[in-house]
């Protein structure tokens, strides 16, 4: 079936089964490989995108929640890659492997929309579902500060 909806700011129309994972959409059918899956059971937070604002992990979600809203995956979150969020990840060399860095990202962002100037304590809930196997955590931790504006 055909799944309309708007996937980093461009209405499109996706042939995908309305059972199939959103994960899967976007990466093989919208051919955006920058979101992750990492374990398929909403473990991970490696595959995070945003559906109407909102992270989701979209590894356990069907293609069909993506029906007439607006998703946002890592390509979309800015056209030259310059997020604040973006900009202070690299400033700090947050990634390691990097595998989980998008996730990590669309997590940092989805918090950062929701709490402008987050507490340590915000963020370690915000991001404890977010597995970094290569423990970039406090890295992760001072780069969403400094996104907020602390430039310590
Ligand atoms: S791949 Fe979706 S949470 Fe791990
Ligand atoms: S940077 Fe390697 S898993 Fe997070």
């Amino acid at each position: 079936m055909a799944i309309e909806f708007e996937l980093n700011g461009e209405s499109v129309s996706l042939d995908a089964d309305a059972a199939m994972p959103l994960l899967w959409a976007i990466r093989d059918v919208a051919g955006l490989t920058g979101t992750k899956y990492g374990c398929g059971k909403a473990l991970c937070g490696s595959c995070t995108v945003h559906v109407n604002g909102q992270p989701m992990r979209s590894c356990v979600v069907p293609a069909s929640v993506a029906e007439g809203a607006t998703v946002t995956t890592i390509e979309g979150l800015t056209e030259d890659g310059n997020h604040p969020v973006q900009v202070a990840w690299r400033e700090l060399n947050v990634a390691q492997c990097g595998y989980c860095q998008s996730g990590q990202i669309m997590s940092a962002v989805a918090l950062l929309e929701r709490i402008p100037d987050p507490s340590d304590a915000d963020i370690d809930e915000a991001m404890s579902g977010n597995i970094c196997r290569c423990g970039t955590y406090t890295r992760i931790r001072k780069a969403i500060h400094r996104a907020a504006g602390d430039k310590s």
